[in-house]
């Protein structure tokens, strides 16, 4: 049989780019700073196999059920006492489970908005956010991030400004406030507050995604956007960052039982996985979470000191960035004129990779900064990983001079 004619596939997918890093081919002693991958030492595996197996022994059958035994009901309450950290309080049918916060981020995206609506991001922002939007047919637009996260001044002057001209106002603004992905930054009390009072004054929602709000270094944690504006913000959070990513469980919050009923109406995978809660469930009540949460936080503050002092060895004042707290990466950024894809290829075949600006801008308008992850590898290759990002960087650095100087 041969085939007559292309088919052609649904027009409703924008073109997103494939992040380079991600393309090729592994090198065989790479050195991954691309991706925020967690510690493979933070993942407690002989408590999760003592869960797994206490999961099928105690109640295997109804665990193993369409509608689950009491895991996905345990679940919940932990998320309902862990929220309270965030000075959330929060009824358990106002949670809702997702498979990963990214679904979460998905279902309220198609709750809050149609395709065509505004929404706005910060700049920069995780370009997982952005490709979920753009899925959604949104227009994006976005708002700069200083060292105390998103600027909500210039925000409400561009609100101000869309009033007078009669331009859409956002759906909603899409927010990480804690230990932010790409720049590490935390949102300031007061813009907490301002970005809240904003929300319920030209009536958008804040779309909270918290995803690093348990990666504190110093175990300090700040009331969430939540707290100063219930009624316009969907809180959004995981246990991929502090469990495991591979488990695929994530939830979003809010005050209205409508928001979280319209979210499980778009949800039309059946259920996140009951077994999986069930399995969480017991790893839930035998671990010390705290306790976890430190030992993983350790782990990655030495990590974290690791690379800056590589940073500063290797890259003296030619780099700047804002020392993270907490979280997974740091943003490092180099002089304006530098355009870090040119060099990106170069760094991955000498066995290191990153992630280039670009991809973190609606409209990749900024080139000259980098992420690096610092969560995945261990001390001796972040050293050797910097010092391949300097070499990389010095040899392209020469090569633009020596293009000037011509
Ligand atoms: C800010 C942010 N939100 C959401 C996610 C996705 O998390 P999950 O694994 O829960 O889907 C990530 C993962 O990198 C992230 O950085």
């Amino acid at each position: 049989m041969e085939l007559v004619k292309d088919y052609p596939l649904s027009k409703r997918f924008p073109e997103l780019p494939l992040l380079s890093a991600a393309n090729t081919k592994k090198h065989s002693d790479l050195i991954p700073f691309a991706f925020g991958h967690p510690a493979q030492e933070s993942f407690d595996v002989p408590l999760l196999s003592q869960s797994a197996v206490s999961a099928l022994q105690l109640d295997g059958p109804r665990a193993l059920q369409y509608s689950g035994g009491s895991g996905p009901d345990f679940v919940l309450n932990w998320i309902q006492q862990r929220s309270k950290h965030v000075s959330i309080s929060v009824e358990t049918q106002n949670i809702l489970v997702t498979a990963g916060s990214m679904q979460a981020i998905d279902l309220a995206t198609r709750t809050l908005t149609d395709p065509g609506d505004h929404v706005w991001v910060e700049a920069p922002t995780f370009f997982g956010a952005i490709r979920q939007f753009s899925l959604a047919e949104l227009k994006i637009s976005s708002i700069p991030v200083d060292h105390n996260g998103l600027l909500t001044d210039e925000l409400e002057n561009k609100l101000k400004e869309a009033v007078k001209n009669n331009v859409p106002i956002p759906k909603f603004i899409y927010v990480m406030p804690n230990y932010h992905n790409p720049t590490g930054v935390c949102l300031s009390i007061d813009r907490r507050k301002k970005l809240a009072e904003l929300a319920y004054e030209y009536n958008f929602y804040v779309l909270e995604d918290d995803a690093y709000v348990e990666l504190s270094f110093s175990g300090k944690k700040l009331p969430s956007i939540y707290t100063f504006g219930p009624k316009r913000v969907i809180y959004l959070s995981t246990f991929s960052k502090t469990i495991a990513p591979g488990i695929r469980m994530g939830w979003a919050l809010a005050d209205d039982e409508q928001i979280i009923l319209r979210m499980k109406m778009l949800k039309s995978d059946g259920s996140t996985s009951v077994f999986v809660q069930e399995i969480i469930s017991h790893f839930l009540s035998d671990v010390k979470f705290d306790y976890h949460m430190k030992r993983i936080n350790e782990l990655y503050c030495t990590r974290k000191d690791a690379m800056i002092s590589a940073v500063k060895e290797c890259f003296g004042k030619e780099v700047t960035y804002t020392e993270p707290e907490g979280g997974f990466f740091l943003w490092l950024s180099f002089p304006e004129k530098v355009n870090t894809s040119e060099f990106a290829g170069d760094a991955l075949a000498r066995g290191v990779s990153f992630i280039e600006s670009k991809y973190f801008y609606i409209d990749g308008a900024e080139t000259n900064h980098i992420r690096l992850s610092f969560t995945f590898t261990n001390e001796e290759e972040i050293k050797k990983g910097v010092q391949r990002i300097a070499e990389s960087y010095y040899r392209y650095k020469k090569s633009i001079e020596v293009l000037n100087e011509v």
